[in-house]
């Protein structure tokens, strides 16, 4: 196993984010406009392939960990085929899989097959009526059904992220907190970034994550605590008595969690970008379809990503879809 890399501010760099697509099924108003984004051509997506390639020379360079983002990844056809050839690769010791769970039902065991090891869901509400208002898509779709496809898979331990909007979805943060009391799920609340359409209203809507958990701690003693065993993030996780699951905080705008930043992110078309809030970025796709090694951009990219992102200081607008850089 190599000693892995590291960027100029020493931060191990060991976790890849793979986005498969741009598109989507869901247009959640806070990540992309109702009537989509200019989707990217065919022959400027990386196949599977190459995304494969990428990884294989990564792996080496300390890169042990994955998670296959979007847009949403479970619309590109054959994604249980990528699975399985990333799960072959020397040195890949988890891959786990961000998505917003409406095919999980029908894909779950697929992917559980082919070597998935886990799922984090995306779930706003548990409102049918509510999450058709923000995912403005009439899908037939349950949010709990969906994470108990993943449980029964075994795609363990299920994360559920949501993106809490204050006078949009804050008054569920209780019944989202509850469901770790009586099921082995974390919960992970989300602070509203400014993308795309919400930006301007993002200092509205945003609820900073002390106010969260000082409303949290009303329905019982919360603990700190490490969190589920695999994969944390730039979570901060906390436990009720007893409860198999627990919730968590992310907190890009209240709390700067970028000291400990551990991940880079491969864009559809093959764009390595270093920093999601970040301009940085180099082509692997040109560097892979011209035959060129990626280990020397690879090193210059991480040679130049930032100390932590600028996302209060931003100007409004300032990114334009998560989508388009892999959430
Ligand atoms: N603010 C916070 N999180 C976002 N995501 C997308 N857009 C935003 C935003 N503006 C993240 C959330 C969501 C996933 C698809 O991407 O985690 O659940
Ligand atoms: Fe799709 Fe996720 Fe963006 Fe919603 S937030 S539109 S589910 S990529």
């Amino acid at each position: 196993m190599s000693a892995g890399s590291t960027d100029q501010f020493g931060r191990r760099i060991e976790y890849l984010r793979i986005s498969v697509t741009d598109r989507c099924n869901f247009r959640c108003a806070y990540c992309m406009p109702l009537e989509g984004l200019p989707w990217l051509p065919r022959e400027d997506i990386l196949s599977y392939e190459e995304i494969t390639e990428v990884v294989r020379q990564l792996a080496p360079l300390g890169v042990s960990r994955l998670r296959i983002t979007g847009g949403e990844p479970t619309i590109r056809p054959q994604l249980s085929t990528l699975i399985a050839m990333l799960r072959a690769v020397p040195g890949i010791e988890d891959i786990a899989l961000s998505t917003n769970g409406v095919k999980l039902p029908e894909m779950a065991d697929e992917l559980k097959a082919a070597g998935l090891d886990r799922v984090n869901m995306s779930a706003d509400s548990l409102k049918p009526e509510r999450i058709r208002e923000i995912a403005r898509r009439s899908l037939k779709f349950s949010p709990l059904d969906a994470a108990s496809a993943a449980e029964r898979a075994g795609l363990e331990p299920v994360k559920i992220n949501m993106v809490v909007m204050r006078g949009i979805n804050d008054d569920e943060i209780e019944d989202f907190a509850r469901l770790t009391i009586d099921h082995p799920l974390h919960v992970r609340f989300i602070e509203l970034m400014p993308v795309g359409e919400m930006a301007n209203l993002t200092f509205e809507h945003v609820v900073p994550s002390d106010e969260l958990l000082a409303r949290l701690s009303k329905l019982g003693a919360l603990a700190a605590d490490a969190g589920p065993a695999r994969g944390n993030g730039p979570a901060a996780y906390y436990r009720f008595a007893g409860a198999p699951g627990s919730v968590g905080v992310i907190t890009p705008m209240s709390h700067t969690y970028c000291g400990d930043c551990n991940r880079v992110r491969l864009t559809a078309d093959g764009r390595l970008r270093t920093c999601l809030y970040g301009e940085e970025e180099v082509s692997f796709r040109d560097a892979l379809r011209a035959g060129a090694p990626l280990a020397p951009v690879y090193a210059a990219a991480l040679a130049s990503k930032p100390k932590e992102h600028a996302l209060l200081q931003m100007r409004v607008g300032g990114l334009r879809a998560l989508s388009q850089v892999g959430g």
